[in-house]
């Protein structure tokens, strides 16, 4: 798809470039396809003044200095919808292996401990029925709205925006502030961008609000929740499990998190089906040929 004329500088490994070495491969380059782990600032843009494009391959671009993007005339694109249903699937997979232990069952029958069946074993939470609080009710968050539904859960969420009276009928949504879904809900599933607003929007706080009895997930960013508050609430069981696919400093994760029996974790994988993650990558790419052909981008970031 990539036309003979477009010469590629393809970094085939799976470490993202050093600063100084991304600046050196950029120069005379008008286009850069890139992953959320390079950091592109304004200090990347100066010194790639033939840029017209930086394509992400994600649908949050956080690792993207948009303003100073725009100022200095280079349009950014990500990759929303292709990936919407495979990372609610991903989101509604850590909630219901955290409610059902099923990372826990495995190690349990691996391990040779089932010798006798035992009625108390394992024992975890419904999720049918149950009341799921969705925190971002963008398109990620409305997908695993609908999957809750069809789990007959009650859905409440909480966003800037309040969708229209249409969907939130069709998702038997009610939007709440932040802190009554919270108190309210069995599930909290994250699904906000990462801004300066949405930092540490779960802390120990917020945290202390959630029923002792709730599962939090997080698949949108790590920064969202304050690791280390949540740490401590999974050890001293003030909520009673988690789903973690994102971590505030990834790859790393807070060293309390790896000795808990109680979270479910997952490194950063949500949108990862084979299927998807080439829709992302095509997308990407028709996106930066897009702008270098003059047209505008498909998906631009917003
Ligand atoms: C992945 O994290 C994405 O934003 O697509």
């Amino acid at each position: 798809m990539i036309p003979a004329e477009v010469t590629v500088d393809y970094n085939d490994t799976d470490q993202p470039l050093p600063k100084a070495e991304l600046i050196k491969r950029l120069q005379g380059k008008d286009g850069l396809i890139c992953h959320i782990i390079s950091t592109i600032d304004d200090e990347v843009l100066a010194a790639a003044p033939n840029l017209k494009v930086v394509a992400n391959v994600a649908v949050g671009y956080n690792n993207i200095d948009v303003a100073a993007a725009t100022r200095r005339g280079v349009v950014v694109t990500n990759t929303p919808d292709v990936l919407t249903e495979t990372t609610a699937d991903f989101a509604f997979t850590l909630l219901m292996a955290a409610a059902r232990r099923v990372v826990e069952a495995d190690a349990y029958a691996r391990a040779g401990q089932w010798k006798a069946w035992k009625w108390d074993l394992l024992w975890g939470a419904d999720i049918h029925g149950k009341t799921l609080g969705v925190v971002g009710f963008g398109r990620i968050g409305r997908a695993v709205a609908r999957r809750g539904l069809g789990f007959g859960m009650r859905v409440l969420y909480h966003d800037t925006v309040r969708a229209d009276p249409a969907t939130e009928r069709a998702l038997n949504a009610t939007a709440t502030d932040m802190d009554t879904l919270l108190r309210q809900s069995d599930f909290v599933s994250l699904h906000t961008l990462l801004s300066p607003e949405t930092r540490h929007l779960i802390n120990e706080r917020t945290l202390r609000l959630m029923k002792k009895t709730a599962i939090l997930v997080n698949a949108a960013r790590g920064p969202v929740v304050d690791e280390a508050a949540l740490v401590k609430a999974l050890s001293e069981r003030w909520i009673a499990g988690a789903g973690l696919d994102v971590f505030e400093e990834e790859p790393k994760m807070h060293p309390g998190l790896v000795g808990l029996s109680n979270v479910t974790l997952a490194p950063h994988i949500a949108s990862a089906s084979g299927e998807t993650r080439i829709a992302m990558a095509t997308l990407a790419v028709r996106n930066c040929l897009a702008v270098l052909d003059g047209k505008p981008p498909i998906t631009p970031a917003r």
